[in-house]
């Protein structure tokens, strides 16, 4: 007989297998393109799909409708660091833990529009740098919170800049999935030397 569980994980499996050949297509899409910001924005798009692709993966590999969530963050940043081979290093420190899938899609969105942010705008032309993920798990065992800041050691914000109401579709799809699908707070602030903090705050399930 075939569980239920077996088959969420087959369909958790399918449904990757076709993320990622959406991802495929608009690769070869974005390598037809002759305009940098049309290839860049297609590239964007790769980089979205690919992440709801990776929690998907990770889901197919597990028995409940949970994840290590830590996992997923390395493998986006992996993804991600690819925008700036070899220049801007990327690294996590504290535990994600363990999070309900209908958290880790969103917030693995959340976290490849941040980190893709940073990359592309934290850091100029052969700059050298990091980006560090750090995630705490956080609040009381009645009211668990999830505590992610993203910070770079870059150019840091343009002047003026309002994280509420700036921006373009990036940062539009954080603020939709952080204050409304995940009921949390975002904030951007200028880090303490330089660059750019981006704080989450997002309410969770107690890890254990
Ligand atoms: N880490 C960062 N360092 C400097 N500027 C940033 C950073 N993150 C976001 N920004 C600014 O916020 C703007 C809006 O980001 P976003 O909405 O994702 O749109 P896009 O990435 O397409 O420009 C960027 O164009 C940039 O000016
Ligand atoms: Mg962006």
């Amino acid at each position: 007989m075939i569980t239920k569980d077996a088959t969420i994980r087959e369909i958790h499996h399918r449904v990757k297998n076709n993320l990622q050949t959406v991802a495929a297509l608009l690769r070869l899409q974005a390598r037809r393109i002759e305009s940098d910001r049309g290839r860049e924005a297609l590239e964007e798009a790769v980089r979205r799909v690919g992440s709801i692709a990776i929690v998907h993966e990770t889901l197919s590999q597990n028995l409940d409708e949970r994840v290590e969530f830590d996992d997923i963050a390395d493998r986006v940043l992996a993804m991600v660091a690819e925008i700036s081979p070899g220049k801007v290093t990327g690294r996590r420190t504290g535990r994600f833990g363990i999070l309900d899938a209908e958290v880790a899609t969103p917030l693995s969105m959340v976290l490849t529009e941040v980190l893709q942010n940073a990359l592309e705008h934290g850091f100029r032309e052969g700059d050298t740098g990091t980006v560090e993920v750090s995630a705490i798990r956080g609040g009381t065992t009645k009211e668990a919170r999830l505590l992610v800041t993203v910070q770079d050691d870059g150019i840091g914000l343009p002047e003026g800049f309002d994280p509420h109401t700036a921006g373009n579709l990036g940062l539009q799809i954080v603020r939709t999935l952080v204050e409304g699908e995940l009921g949390g707070t975002f904030d951007m602030i200028p880090a303490p030397e330089r660059g750019t903090r981006v704080i989450l705050d997002i309410p969770v399930r107690a890890d254990k």
